[in-house]
């Protein structure tokens, strides 16, 4: 595994729209392995293939100690609404207040080829539709209020 170089706010991979995963061969296999490595070796809970540098759409976010690998993700269901604070490894230095559903379901495919149809709330439903953004070329300072410098509070909310 690898820890990869994070494309950060300005460059052109992140106002793309990626592109879905049609086949999930090693090489994707290694790259949500290395996506994954990369996340926890800058302490996101995080991170989108356009994030380091690939317009694919596939996203890898730990939130409560527990990896999920998301190829192809369709939030399906959104539900409530609430505002918290984000950041954005590529944003480094910034975090801002953003809207979000509450609860969603998202529909995905496993690396194990697998469809498979989650329902998260609270902070990892921020996170999958944090990350979801990115695969449609939004960065969270796209939409974000009251944005501010420095790090957040809190811990867990860098994405
Ligand atoms: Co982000």
């Amino acid at each position: 595994m690898a820890v990869l170089e994070i494309k950060t706010a300005g460059e052109i991979v992140l106002k793309q729209t990626a592109a879905p995963v049609k086949k999930i061969d090693k090489r994707i296999k290694k790259l949500l392995d290395d996506m994954a490595e990369t996340m926890y070796a800058t302490e996101g809970i995080g991170i989108a293939a356009p994030q380091v540098g690939v317009s694919l759409r596939m996203i890898v976010v730990d939130v409560e100690n527990k990896r999920y690998d998301i190829i192809n993700p369709e939030i399906i269901s959104r539900e409530g609404s609430n505002v918290d604070v984000e950041g954005c490894l590529s944003c480094p230095d910034l975090f801002g207040e953003v809207e979000r559903a509450e609860k969603i379901r998202v529909k995905f495919t496993t690396r194990y080829h697998k469809e498979k149809e989650i329902e998260a709330e609270g902070l990892l439903a921020r996170c999958i539709q944090h990350e979801v953004d990115h695969l449609n070329g939004r960065l969270f300072i796209d939409i974000a209020k009251n944005i501010q410098k420095g790090k957040p509070q809190r811990e867990g909310q860098v994405k």
